[in-house]
Order: C-alpha cells, then sequence, then structure tokens
C-alpha cells in the first residue's frame, strides 16, 4: 500500500456508537486501482511492505498475466465504475522493464474504464533509475512519478540500509524532474543519529529541485522488522517535535500546503489518488498481498490476496487469484472512516461520513462531541476538522472512534 497502514484489526457485534445496523448508499464512493509489485534489490531494515527481496531474474511475465487474470476475475465487483486513479506501489514498481509495464497498463486499459485525466502513478527507488526507463515508463502511460529519496546525506541513506548514496538520489530527482511533470518526493525524519540540523538540511535538498508533491515520513519501528528486533538510537520525542515543526515552516514558507500528516503539495498538485483513500473512497488491489475495499449498494467489503509472491504466482498457475473477503460491520465502519479522514488536516465535511460509510451522522455525533469536548477536533455545521492538538495526538482521537 502507499499510505502508511490504515486497517484496524476486525471485531465483530453490534454498534456501540447506537442507531442503526445497516448501511445503504445513494451513489458509490468514487474507485482506484492500485497494483502491488512486490519486489526489491534488497529489504531496507525499517520496512514492512509485502517487499520480497528479487533472487535471479524477475518472473515479470507471469506476474504481469496473473495481475490481468486476478483483475478480469475481479471485474463483477467493480462493473461499469470508471477509474480515476491507478497506483503503481511495491516493492520496487522501477524494477519491472518498459516492456513489462507497458503490457500491463494496456492490459488495465483493455479491462477498465480508466478516466481520461487519470493519475497514473508509479514507485521508484533512486537505486534503480535510468533516463531511458523513466522515458519508456512515461511512454507507457504513467504521469506521476513517487521517488523513495529517504535523505541525501550517505551516512544517514547507510544507516537506512539503502541500496543508493546521496549522489543517486540526487540524480534520480533531476532526472525524474526532467522527464514527468508530476513527482513526488520521499523523505524520512528522525533517522538513526540524525541532528535536527541534517533533518533541515535534508529538506532544504528537496526544495531545492521544487517538487510538485513531498511526502515527509516519520521513521517508525514496525513489528517484524530487522530495527524493530535491533532498535538503532533514535532522536528523543522533544528532538523529533523540533524536527516537526522546523519541516512544516520549512515547506509552507515555500508554498507548499501541509495536507495530510506527512504530505506536503503546492496548490493543484495533491495526490488524487492518496486523498481517495483518505477520503475514503474504494479501490481494488490487485497483487500479491494487494488490499481492497469495494462498496455495494448495501454493504462494504475488505479483500486481500496471498502475501507470498510465489504463492500468488501458484494460484494464477492454476487458473485463479483467490481472493480473502469479508464485509466490514457497521460496528467498524465509522472508525475505518476516521482513521483515513483525521489524516486531514483540514478534516472532512461532515455529509462525506454519509456518502462513504452509507451510515447515518448520528452514529459519530456522540463521539464528535467527546472528542471537542477535549479539544481535539472543533465542529460547525459542516466540517470537523483536528485541532493542532488532534494532530499531535492523532492516534488518541483515532481511537475514540474504533469500537
Ligand atoms: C513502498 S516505499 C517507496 C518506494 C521504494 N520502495 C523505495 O523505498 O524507494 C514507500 C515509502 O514509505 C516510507 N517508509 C517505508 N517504511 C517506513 C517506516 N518504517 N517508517 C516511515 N516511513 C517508511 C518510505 O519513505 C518509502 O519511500
Ligand atoms: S526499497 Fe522500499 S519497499 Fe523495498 S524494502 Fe526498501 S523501503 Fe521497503
Amino acid at each position: 500500500m502507499t499510505t502508511r497502514s490504515s486497517l484496524i484489526t476486525s471485531r465483530p457485534g453490534g454498534s456501540p456508537l447506537g442507531g442503526h445496523s445497516s448501511l445503504q448508499f445513494q451513489t458509490l464512493p468514487p474507485l482506484s486501482l492500485y497494483i502491488h509489485i512486490p519486489w526489491c534489490v534488497r529489504k531496507c531494515p525499517y520496512c514492512d511492505f509485502n517487499s520480497h527481496e528479487a533472487r535471479g531474474e524477475l518472473p515479470e511475465d507471469e506476474y504481469v498475466a496473473a495481475l490481468l487474470l486476478d483483475l478480469e476475475a475481479a471485474l463483477p465487483r467493480v462493473w461499469g465504475r470508471p477509474v480515476l486513479t491507478v497506483f503503481i506501489g511495491g516493492g520496487t514498481p522501477s524494477l519491472i522493464s518498459v516492456r513489462a509495464l507497458d503490457a500491463l497498463l494496456a492490459g488495465v486499459r483493455a479491462r477498465l474504464p480508466l478516466a481520461a485525466d487519470a493519475e497514473v502513478t508509479l514507485e521508484a527507488n533512486p537505486g534503480t533509475v535510468e533516463a531511458e526507463k523513466f522515458a519508456g515508463f512515461r511512454a507507457a502511460g504513467v504521469n506521476r512519478l513517487s521517488l523513495g529519496i529517504q535523505s541525501f546525506n550517505d551516512r544517514h541513506l547507510k544507516a537506512l540500509g539503502r541500496i543508493h548514496g546521496a549522489a543517486e538520489a540526487r540524480r534520480a530527482a533531476e532526472l525524474a524532474l526532467r522527464i514527468f511533470d508530476n513527482v513526488n518526493l520521499d523523505l524520512m525524519y528522525a533517522l538513526p543519529g540524525q541532528t535536527p540540523d541534517e533533518a533541515a538540511a535534508d529538506i532544504a535538498a528537496a526544495i531545492a529541485y521544487a517538487p510538485p508533491h513531498l511526502s515527509a515520513y516519520h521513521l517508525t519501528l514496525e513489528p517484524n522488522t530487522y530495527f524493530h528486533r535491533y532498535p538503532p538510537v533514535l532522536p528523543d520525542d522533544d528532538t523529533v517535535a523540533e524536527m516537526q515543526d522546523a519541516l512544516e515552516a520549512q515547506l509552507t514558507a515555500v508554498g507548499y500546503q501541509h495536507y495530510e500528516t506527512a504530505a506536503f503539495a503546492r496548490a493543484g498538485r495533491r495526490s488524487k489518488h492518496n486523498l481517495n483513500y483518505w477520503m475514503f473512497g474504494d479501490y481494488l488491489g490487485i497483487g500479491a498481498g494487494a488490499h481492497s475495499k469495494i462498496s455495494f449498494k448495501n454493504k462494504c467489503l475488505r479483500e486481500s490476496r496471498a502475501r507470498q509472491p510465489k504463492t500468488y504466482l501458484a494460484q494464477a498457475a492454476a487458473g485463479a487469484v483467490i481472493p480473502e473477503s469479508r464485509d466490514i460491520t457497521v460496528a467498524e465502519l465509522p472508525g475505518e472512516f476516521m482513521m483515513n479522514a483525521l489524516r486531514l488536516n483540514q478534516g472532512f465535511e461532515l455529509s462525506l461520513f454519509a456518502a462513504r460509510t452509507g451510515l447515518e451522522l448520528t452514529h459519530i455525533l456522540p463521539t464528535l462531541d467527546k472528542a471537542e469536548t477535549r479539544g481535539l477536533l472543533t465542529r460547525d455545521y459542516q466540517r470537523a476538522v483536528p485541532t493542532p492538538l488532534g494532530r499531535r495526538f492523532l492516534n488518541d482521537l483515532m481511537q475514540l472512534f474504533l469500537p
């Protein structure tokens, strides 16, 4: 997935928030397509994405065939609905050849009604970049590139176990911005041994390229990673807060809008794909370990696919990719909506809740009141917006809405 984990664990049962036990959509939410490419050159020690070290040649032709089989089997669940954005994430999608990507996107277009102005993003790692390849990806239909820079500092890149150094990060950023009109640079801060000055220098280096979009992620120690088992020394909470304030000030001073916890964009350049997640739109996810959320007239379901590329490929070779699927309960829906919408700094229009969950607003009104009383959120008759305190303690705010 592209956003850091937003799934909550399932706890079936009735709604503690009171109200009704069924949902009903007037109009279905906008639909996005996510395509997962599960391989990387090397696994980074902090990474909990479904990414696997590529040993030998990638089975890219088989994988593209499996993706298209997967897509075809899912079509009845999204029949006739236009797809507004496509995100090819990983893993490291820039590892696959232009030929394979071209076949993939041609196959997608032949099967799904892609909107004429669809945003088509591809994730790339600076260690896998060539001008010719980028130009080929663009010709195949990619119109937005998301580059995993992480840092422009050799020492920190090394501590993060990245396959590239600062010079390659710079070269990749230059190349991406030369070849694509729409580019995102991913940075991380609060890195092992990083000082506030070094974090600020990374942001300044990114700003110098004037990318339309920039993501600044707080490095987190995720379970089941090398860093979780052998934690490096990280900056303390006060230092991290200082870094956060400084990077927000740096970026907003030169015209970036801080629109989501980790996302900054120039006017008109917000990530349409990620906004659809945060606004609790629908998405079909194909590929190893991909998740989907798909709404129907009176239900909303989640799907997930086999995480191991080998298992996924074996299912396809046997004739069908079989997603696990279950309905999201009425009790879970408000929490799932809020886990996404509260990430947006401008909050959400209250009418969006009913539009995207099929539930009445009464399901969350008592909890919105509670959050407001605690100073975590403000609300008028139109919008609910997290306060600076709510943004600082976002997890506490979100927890209030969980069943
Ligand atoms: C799937 S990766 C992007 C593309 C490519 N695989 C790469 O790393 O260059 C998505 C982004 O999530 C961020 N990320 C991954 N693990 C993280 C962690 N533990 N804490 C914070 N950010 C993380 C990184 O900035 C990374 O670029
Ligand atoms: S290159 Fe990206 S997806 Fe792959 S292991 Fe590193 S952070 Fe994870």
